[in-house]
């Protein structure tokens, strides 16, 4: 039994996780938040305690985490330069001497093309100056390339993580790729796999690696648009490629564009957003940024990932043709 402070922990990735943890029944779990505990007590996972903080102060997080063994970090900080939040995180873990911090990654291996990942980036540059002469804190980067589930939108198969729509949409049968693009290789799990993985990493005796790859299954983007025309009946998509510099350029038009609804991204902004997001997505898997390594599957050999195939075929044969 150990004590686990969940930043972030009432988002949608993060309730995932809590979910997970919550259900062992052998953990303390404290859930980090900026706001109030909502008046319902019972939209707090039980066995879970919510702790409203005040990130700009270290001074409060390093009393939040004492006694923690381990800072699982859900925040996504959207704008402005580093990551204060998780700068302080960090800081405050060191202080408080918490024992493993996961920082707010869960996707990509790399960032090229997807500046909204920039806080990702500056984190990991702060904990391997951290590390740099000896090391300080143990921590792993979870990432497990995009979740697969996205892929059953509109029909729900997540239960807290909202849909956001992606260039890849089996309901209407439509495809926007890059042009010469089939060869890259893109890293999809499942939410359900992550969860395990992190439950399972909780408990792991050894060190956590710095490298966090959790990869449910790795396909190239040829291999992936075959399974979502099969578990599609068969029938071939409407692929609209584009080349990579009309990408690059912001100059790329297709007949649609996938709409994002998420929360971190303010509602007047988000037509304007989906055609950033969706150019650089693309170019990100074109550059093997979502090509993720299998290091926690190495040290988890027991454990059975769910393949793309397996989960989209049986998901897609409950939806509606
Ligand atoms: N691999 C994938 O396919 C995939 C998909 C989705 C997300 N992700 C990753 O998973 C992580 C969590 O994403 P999510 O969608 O769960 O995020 P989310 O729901 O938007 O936010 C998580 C939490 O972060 C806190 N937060 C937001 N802005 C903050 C700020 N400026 N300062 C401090 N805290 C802030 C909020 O908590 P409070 O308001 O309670 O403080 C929020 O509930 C991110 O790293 C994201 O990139 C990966």
């Amino acid at each position: 039994m150990v004590k686990i402070a969940i930043a972030g922990g009432a988002g949608g990735v993060g309730q995932e996780i809590v979910d997970a943890l919550v259900a062992t029944k052998k953990h303390e779990i404290i859930l980090l938040s900026r706001r109030d505990a909502p008046s319902d007590s019972g939209s707090i996972p039980e066995g879970a305690t919510w702790i409203k903080v005040d990130y700009a102060s270290v001074e409060q997080l390093t009393q939040v985490l004492q006694g923690v063994h381990t800072v699982l970090s859900f925040v996504t900080e959207s704008t402005g330069e580093g990551s204060p939040v998780q700068f302080n995180l960090i800081d405050a873990s060191v202080k408080a001497g918490v024992k493993r911090f996961a920082p707010s990654e869960w996707a990509s291996s790399g960032f090229t093309h997807m500046g909204w990942y920039a806080f990702k980036e500056a984190t990991r540059q702060c904990l391997k100056d951290l590390n740099k002469d000896k090391k300080v804190l143990e921590y792993t980067l979870f990432h497990p390339g995009y979740f697969v589930n996205y892929l059953t939108c509109p029909y729900p198969s997540m239960k807290y993580i909202p849909f956001a729509e992606l260039p890849w949409d089996l309901n209407n049968r439509r495809w926007i790729g890059i042009e010469g693009g089939e060869n890259a290789r893109i890293s999809l799990t499942t939410v359900n796999d992550v969860r395990n993985v992190v439950v399972q990493a909780i408990e792991f005796e050894g060190e956590w690696p710095v490298d966090g790859g959790i990869r449910g299954d790795d396909i190239s983007m040829g291999e992936f648009l075959a399974i979502a025309e099969k578990v599609r009946g068969g029938q071939p998509f409407t692929v609209e490629n584009r080349e990579a510099q009309e990408f690059e350029a912001g100059t790329w038009a297709t007949s649609w564009t996938p709409a994002f609804e998420h929360p971190a991204i303010p509602r007047e902004k988000r037509a304007s957003m989906a055609k950033v997001i969706t150019g650089g997505m693309l170019l990100a898997v074109n550059a093997n940024q979502l090509h993720v390594s299998d290091s926690w599957n190495k040290l988890l050999p027991d454990y059975q990932f769910t393949s793309v195939d397996d989960f989209l075929t049986e998901a897609w044969s409950e939806f509606p043709v």
